[in-house]
């Protein structure tokens, strides 16, 4: 079954990088000229997602208004022809897909906020990508990747990266064993979220990105529904029973991820993103060089 569907959760509070999360969504913060959710629906484009969406809530109609036409820009924009590549940068964003919103009525965590997303998936499988999350590849997006594997075997997948041992208490561990004949795929049998040092399976922590398979759905809805009233549900509860029933993989991805939810992340993806990009990157690479070279 090929995945047409994918959700974007961008309702979280984004304490980590207050006190500019306040008014500006953090999904909203820019990596040099786009901000990140851009980013993040051009990925999910490009692997042929044609639906896409966007969980948000009262706080973010910044993130609808920028995939939506700005009407006396674009007029402004398209009357001078010195501007047309702005022009066509500005039109793009309200024909990257089918984009749709549904708000989060309260901040419950992640699992609650695919959730909203139930009537809009059905019985289909979906891409998750998480809305702080940018993974970079320019030839073959991330989860274009995971798509085909789903398409090829009809698991449930979790996008992996190895990390330093001293951060997966921080996130999740993983225990995986490899899947002969691809170089990048494990079975996923059990996950742990954020570990104590002994009980880490794996280098591996689930990054950003995750095929949900049919059914996916009502596992989360019967988590939520058992969970006590003030509790947290998690959604790596889903996934692990996902990989109890041997229904998830592990995708150890080909790219680039930035953490948008915190300070560094930003620093980093918007360093690295300007020293590739075609309008500013020599100049930048000269101030970096320089700057470098000022510091002990
Ligand atoms: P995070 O775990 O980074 O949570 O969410 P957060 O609340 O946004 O950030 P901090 O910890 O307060 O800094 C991962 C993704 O899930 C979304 C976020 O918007 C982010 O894209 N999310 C999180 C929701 O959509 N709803 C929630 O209730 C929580």
């Amino acid at each position: 079954m090929k995945i047409k569907k994918a959700i974007i959760p961008a309702a979280g509070l984004g304490t980590r990088v207050l006190p500019a999360s306040k008014s500006v969504p953090k999904e909203m913060l820019n990596i040099v000229d786009k901000p990140a959710i851009q980013y993040i629906v051009e990925e999910a484009a490009r692997a042929g997602i044609e639906d896409i969406l966007i969980i948000t809530n009262r706080g973010k109609t910044a993130i609808e208004d920028h995939f939506d036409h700005s009407f006396e820009l674009e007029y402004q924009l398209a009357k001078n022809p010195a501007k047309a590549s702005l022009y066509e940068s500005v039109k793009k964003c309200s024909s990257l897909a089918n984009i749709y919103f549904v708000r989060q009525k309260e901040t419950k965590g992640l699992a609650h906020a695919i959730l909203a997303g139930k009537s809009f998936i059905g019985d289909e499988p979906c891409a998750v990508l998480y809305g702080d999350d940018v993974i970079i590849n320019d030839e073959d997006p991330v989860i274009g990747q995971m798509c085909r594997l789903y398409e090829k075997y009809g698991k449930g997948l979790v996008g992996v990266k190895a990390v330093p041992e001293e951060l997966i208490p921080l996130y999740c561990t993983l225990d995986v064993t490899p899947v002969e004949g691809e170089e990048r795929l494990m079975d996923c049998h059990n996950i742990i979220e954020k570990p104590e040092k002994e009980q880490i399976m794996s280098p591996y922590s689930i990054l950003g990105r995750v095929i949900l398979p049919p059914g996916g759905m009502e596992l989360i809805q019967k988590g939520i529904d058992e969970t006590p009233d003030g509790e947290e549900f998690l959604f790596t509860d889903t996934l692990t029973e996902l990989g109890r029933e041997g229904r998830l993989f592990a995708y150890d991805f080909d790219g680039v991820r930035y953490d948008m939810g915190n300070k560094l992340g930003i620093m980093q993806a918007n360093c690295e993103v300007a020293l590739s990009h075609p309008e500013i990157g020599a100049a930048f690479k000269e101030y970096i060089k320089a700057l470098a070279a000022s510091l002990d």
